[in-house]
């Protein structure tokens, strides 16, 4: 993904800042990400000094110091940030690459990133400094679009969507990359991450109608457990080892 498509994707951000969390806030919205922020949760230690990187509007942010400890987000787009810092004061929100961290070493003891890894256009180089801000034992949960054959679709999707002008929050064509388990493995390996466990996730999808989404989410926990190549999130989880 070139530079371009980097500030395509923080411009759409800008521009969606303000509606981004209409997104979320319906019943499904709400439903799908509190799914995915559990994922999150159950691999970060509770009350933790947590780095969020693609922090957007600082959904999960709010959920994780809900059961106490710091949060401190980063995100490209500076209107996604702005609304980051209305619903988290006490939060410290900055603008910045998740590819270039502005800590020093050993600053947390959890990083997460929800929905944001697909869009970053050096991956080796992110997970090189979340191991360098992380301190030795910490934990990093990140989850992502995963490559499926239900999500192969989705780029042809987004450059018709795109053409069409269908309005959309994440609607467009970003040049995404799409993971499968083998290059979170090697990714996070190489990066010298240990505890290294991905898996897939999410059945229920947000666009879906209501009485389909709400079959969806009942089936949801057995299609990740038995059926995981219906689940199209991959999710991965690590820890930096300690010295
Ligand atoms: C789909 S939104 C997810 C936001 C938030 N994590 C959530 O769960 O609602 C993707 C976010 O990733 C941010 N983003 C994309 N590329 C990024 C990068 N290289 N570094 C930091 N943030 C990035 C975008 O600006 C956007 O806010």
């Amino acid at each position: 993904m070139s530079g371009t498509k980097t500030d395509k994707i923080r411009k759409h951000y800008d521009t969606v800042a303000d509606t981004y969390d209409s997104h979320y806030d319906h019943h499904r919205g709400k439903t799908y990400h509190t799914h995915l922020s559990n994922h999150l949760m159950k691999a970060l230690p509770e009350g933790g000094n947590l780095l969020d990187i693609g922090c957007g509007t600082g959904l999960f942010v709010e959920k994780y110091i809900k059961n106490g400890g710091t949060g401190t987000g980063l995100d490209i787009s500076e209107g996604m940030v702005a609304k980051a810092r209305r619903r988290c004061p006490d939060c410290e929100f900055l603008v910045g690459t998740g590819e270039k961290l502005p800590f020093s070493d050993s600053s947390f003891n959890a990083v997460s990133s929800v929905l944001v890894f697909s869009y970053v256009r050096d991956p080796v180089a992110m997970l090189a400094e979340v191991h360098r801000v992380l301190e030795p034992g910490g934990s990093v949960a990140l989850l992502t679009l995963g490559k499926k054959l239900i999500t192969r679709g989705i780029p042809s999707l987004y450059k018709i969507g795109e053409k069409i002008k269908i309005k959309h929050v994440v609607m467009k064509d970003f040049g995404e990359h799409y993971y499968n388990e083998k290059e979170m493995y090697s990714l996070f390996d190489n990066a010298g991450f240990s505890d290294v466990n991905v898996k897939w996730c999410s059945f229920a999808h947000i666009d879906m109608i209501d009485p389909i989404f709400t079959l969806a989410t009942k089936v949801e926990p057995f299609v990740e457990k038995k059926v995981p190549q219906l689940a199209y999130n991959i999710f991965v989880s690590a820890k930096k080892t300690e010295d």
